[in-house]
């Protein structure tokens, strides 16, 4: 297929780019060198590829690079930095939710798109959230727990701040298959 020209815009950074209309997301990512987006099924079943997508939790392996073109991404790595850690990042190390780490970024996106809509989730509503997203090491327990850790931490700084601004953001992406956030 011919490549056409698209905008992926990446953490805040831009990049201009030719791509066939069949490439996804995910492969135009990780060609790009946004490796924290793990390449699991490619089909939608393990929630590893998770990404924001205008603020959403979609599975990059199910979108068209192009269907992207000019929506802010957002990836796991995207959240923070080694020093300023985001609270989920910093829950997720602290917590030892983390064995190979292989699943890690796509449960890190789908615990923000859950916090950013519902700061105070339920166990419930938590396990409901990252229901799209398999991990083969932990048991899933400390990752429930640094995900409540996470949101107790976010709802603390939430408290100090002035600026409320936030919520449900609002998408027509909705490819989340198996679970999880939609
Ligand atoms: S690689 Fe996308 S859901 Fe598994
Ligand atoms: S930590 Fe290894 S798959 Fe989740």
């Amino acid at each position: 297929m011919k490549p056409e020209l698209i905008t992926l815009h990446i953490n805040g950074r831009t990049h201009p780019l030719a791509l066939a209309p069949n490439v996804t997301l995910l492969q135009a990512l990780r060609d790009l060198g946004y490796v924290d987006v793990k390449c699991g099924c490619e089909q939608g079943d393990c929630g590893a590829c998770a990404v924001l997508l205008d603020g959403v939790a979609v599975n990059s392996c199910l979108v068209l690079a192009h269907q992207a073109d000019g929506v802010p991404i957002v990836t796991a790595a995207g959240l923070g930095t080694a020093k300023h850690p985001h609270p989920l990042q910093a829950a997720f190390a602290d917590s030892g939710a983390i064995q190979c780490g292989y699943c890690t970024p796509g449960f890190i996106i789908a615990a923000k798109a859950l916090l950013d809509a519902n700061p105070h989730p339920t166990e419930l509503e938590i396990r409901e959230a990252i229901s799209g997203n398999l991990c083969r090491c932990t048991g899933y327990g400390q990752i429930v727990g640094a995900i409540q850790v996470a949101a107790e931490q976010m709802a603390a700084d939430e408290g100090r701040r002035t600026d409320d601004e936030g919520g449900i953001r609002h998408s027509s992406f909705v490819v989340r298959p198996s679970g999880g956030v939609r």
